[in-house]
């Protein structure tokens, strides 16, 4: 093998390297993946939201059989309602959108952790077979506040 060998091998390396970013790149955006913001929730106007029909009147909705609806708006630097109390053995659908900045929507010890953006409306629909206790936290700096900015869900008997 000489030097002249070498560099072509490493010319293909690169190229194969530059295809797969690019691939990983168009996956990344138009493939299944986990998506950070579920945008099934659709948009909102941030400066209306008193007047919408599922943000202008938050908290928890029961909307047939073990089904619950929880709407939340989050705002520097605390959540509206700031406390959530929900039945086990329920299923929960929580809708989350902001006021002003971004924030999150995230509840410790579970794998309810998202983003929270002005504009458009977080959905998540959780299970929750056990009765408990969880604190909600803003995951994403926000501000002065952000570490204040925090709620609590109870998952009742
Ligand atoms: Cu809200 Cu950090």
């Amino acid at each position: 093998m000489n030097i002249h060998t070498y560099e072509k091998i490493w010319l293909v390396a690169a190229m194969v390297l530059i295809v797969g970013f690019i691939a990983t790149i168009t996956y990344g955006a138009v493939g299944p993946g986990i998506a950070m913001v579920d945008d099934d929730g659709g948009s909102i106007d941030p400066d209306a939201i008193g007047d919408h029909e599922r943000f202008g009147d938050t908290g928890v909705e029961h909307v047939g059989g073990n089904e619950y609806e929880v709407a939340v708006v989050a705002q520097a630097w605390s959540y509206f309602p700031d406390e959530i109390t929900v039945p086990a053995n329920s299923e929960v659908t929580f809708y989350v959108t902001s006021r002003d900045v971004t924030h999150s929507f995230s509840v410790v010890g579970t794998n309810i952790n998202t983003m929270v953006i002005p504009g458009e409306v977080s959905q998540m629909t959780v299970e929750f077979d056990e009765p408990g206790e969880y604190g909600i936290l803003c995951n994403e700096y926000c501000g002065a506040g952000h570490h204040d900015m925090e709620g609590k869900l109870n998952v009742v008997p």
